[in-house]
């Protein structure tokens, strides 16, 4: 691999994001887009999560307040910048509990200008203790909506299913972005994605954006995977980002050492795939809200 657009830089991402040429962080941003952006698919590791750090760990990098929202009982993105032992209330409170505000759970990350709201095992529990309530899908909604701007940029990482959680995500979200596995079974299942994303456009939240699809695990030396790149390409058109994430070690590695890739392995190439898709997402919501 040539050099990285983020080499020598692996230990001061602002630092990195200020040399970086071109970048929008020289200066100041040319318009000032606000994302709150669900990473949903029911299926379960496709990169959900993996999108959700490390898109999360962009967005800061570019000197903006950024949320990393964990809603995933499983907490795999809390624990990838978290100990166990931190974390004490989580969104399960936030959302179950009047009284608790996001910012009475929310900790920062290793990452200058990164926090979480992380998630615990308790979240399963979520859907069962809101049943009956008139507000359910409403829940994170409001509660983002009391934080009156405090966070540039919302990232929030959805369970693999398409429930009660998924639909609080999408109620919330300004923005929708659909991780797809490179993989033979691609595109199971995203007919019901996408008939939850409408019935949710249709009444609780018209304005919701499908950002984009996003290929992850990609592993361009095969046919297989070239094949299945022309068949999502087919299904979802101009929907599917230029940046395809490619299979990386380094990629896997990294919340194990509780870091976003940047950091971690910032000359790989899952820091250059994730560092065009993070440019990709800004560009793409900033067109449409010019
Ligand atoms: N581009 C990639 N290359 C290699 N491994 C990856 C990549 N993206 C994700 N993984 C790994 O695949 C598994 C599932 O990814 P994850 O992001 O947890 O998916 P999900 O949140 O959709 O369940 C994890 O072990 C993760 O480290
Ligand atoms: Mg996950």
């Amino acid at each position: 691999m040539g050099a990285s657009p983020l080499q020598n830089c692996a230990h001061d991402p602002q630092i990195a994001s200020r040399q970086r040429p071109g970048h929008p962080t020289r200066g100041q941003p040319a318009r000032t887009v606000h994302l709150i952006v669900a990473i949903a698919n029911q299926k379960g590791g496709v990169g959900k999560t993996t999108t959700a750090v490390n898109l999360a760990a962009a967005l800061a990098m570019r000197r903006r307040n950024v949320l990393l929202i964990d809603l995933d009982p499983q907490a795999n993105s809390s624990i990838s910048f978290l100990d166990h032992t931190a974390i004490g209330r989580s969104t399960y409170d936030a959302i179950a509990d009047a009284n608790t505000s996001l910012r009475d759970i929310i900790l920062p990350a290793s990452l200058p200008n990164l926090s979480i709201a992380p998630a615990k095992i308790g979240l399963a529990k979520l859907e069962a203790r809101l049943v009956g309530e008139m507000d359910a899908h409403f829940r994170l909604k409001d509660k983002i909506d009391q934080l009156q701007g405090e966070f540039a940029h919302i990232v929030i990482d959805c369970p693999p299913a398409l429930g009660l959680l998924t639909v609080n995500a999408l109620v919330a979200s300004t923005h929708l972005l659909i991780p797809i596995q490179s993989s033979y079974f691609a595109l199971e299942g995203t007919d019901d994605l996408l008939e939850t994303i409408e019935k949710v456009r249709q009444r609780p939240n018209p304005s919701l954006r499908i950002l984009g699809v996003v290929i992850t695990m990609h592993d361009k030396r095969t046919a297989l995977a070239r094949d299945i790149r022309e068949q999502i390409q087919k299904v979802f058109g101009s929907k599917v980002f230029r940046t395809v994430i490619t299979k990386s070690v380094r990629l896997e590695e990294s919340p194990a050492y509780k870091e976003s890739i940047f950091t971690f392995a910032p000359d790989s190439t899952g820091a250059t795939d994730y560092y065009s898709l993070c440019e990709e997402v800004i560009e793409r919501a900033e067109a449409r809200t010019a």
